[in-house]
């Protein structure tokens, strides 16, 4: 695997790569890989001749400050992680090769009622920093295929918006579904910020989406809502963001169901100061 740090060395690099009729892949992430970010590797291996991943750790998208100090570094286990993926290319940049003019936001896109919900009630600023940073790193890989995790069910709508928005309409989006570890806790690599006890607890957050699951045609959905708050303060979680039930294609919340409706369960909560997402497809 090649390291890059410098956008103008990448390009060359990869510019012959594209010569040599090379379709190129590219997973964006944060780094302290776990086994979610290389199912994303590994299928971008398996769908393109040629693989680049991004490690960088976006100071516009953190709404909290502590949030962005806290975020675990893990570099050279991730080196190691992805050399044995077979990734073909690491991205490494300084935040001033991202923002040379400096770390703002220059550019609002316009993401409609998506950016609001949820995710965008609890972040305020939190989608328009995502879709800067993978708006840039988009134009500077060019790449045929990227990928995302659906683990971050609301990003993956928000940068699929972005996407029709900038106009990269040959660039092709592929979803890879969340990993888990056996227990069902989703990989995340918030989790290494949880003693093994309170992982053991996190793991009521898949239970609760499954239990929603296996109850959309029995019981009423604000009840299954409402359950699965209890449910997980009573399993230590302090303060819960949202747990909805929504419409899988617009996010909005679904009261009632009609049988047919796509919906989807997402959870955002915080259990001994670490803030843990999940979502999952109920029907
Ligand atoms: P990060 O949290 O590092 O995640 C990078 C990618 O890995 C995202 O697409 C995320 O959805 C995916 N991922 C994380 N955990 C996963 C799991 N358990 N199963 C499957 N995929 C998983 O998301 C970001 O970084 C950033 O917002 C980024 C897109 C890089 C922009 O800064």
């Amino acid at each position: 695997m090649v390291i890059f740090k410098r956008i103008n060395d990448l390009q060359s690099y990869l510019n012959v790569q594209k010569a040599a009729g090379k379709t190129i892949g590219f997973v964006p992430t944060m780094g302290a890989l776990h086994k979610g970010h290389l199912a994303l590797i590994n299928r971008c291996c398996q769908l393109s001749d040629f693989s680049v991943c991004s490690i960088f750790v976006n100071p516009t998208q953190f709404n909290d400050p502590s949030d962005f100090n806290k975020y675990p570094v893990t570099i050279e286990n991730d080196i190691f992680l992805l050399e044995k993926q077979g990734c073909n290319v690491l991205f490494l940049p300084s935040v001033n090769e991202m923002y040379p003019d400096g770390v703002v936001l220059k550019k609002q896109y316009e993401l409609g009622d998506i950016e609001n919900l949820l995710e965008g009630k609890f972040r305020p600023g939190h989608f328009q920093g995502v879709c800067q940073v993978v708006n840039r790193l988009l134009d500077i890989v060019q790449p045929d295929k990227f990928f995302l995790g659906q683990k971050d069910y609301q990003q993956c709508m928000v940068v699929k918006k972005m996407i029709e928005l900038v106009g990269m309409e040959n660039l092709k989006l592929v979803i890879v579904e969340t990993v888990r570890e056996s227990s069902g806790l989703a990989f995340s690599s918030r989790n290494t910020r949880l003693s093994e006890q309170e992982r053991n607890k996190a793991i009521i957050l898949s239970e609760v989406l499954q239990n929603i699951k296996g109850n959309i045609s029995f019981q009423s959905l604000p009840f299954l809502q409402e359950q699965a708050v209890q449910q997980l303060y009573d399993n230590g979680f302090e303060k819960i963001d949202y747990v909805e039930i929504a419409n899988a294609h617009t996010l909005q919340p679904v009261l009632e169901w009609d049988g047919k409706e796509k919906l989807v369960g997402l959870i955002a909560a915080y259990l001994h100061g670490v803030r843990l997402i999940d979502n999952m497809i109920l029907n």
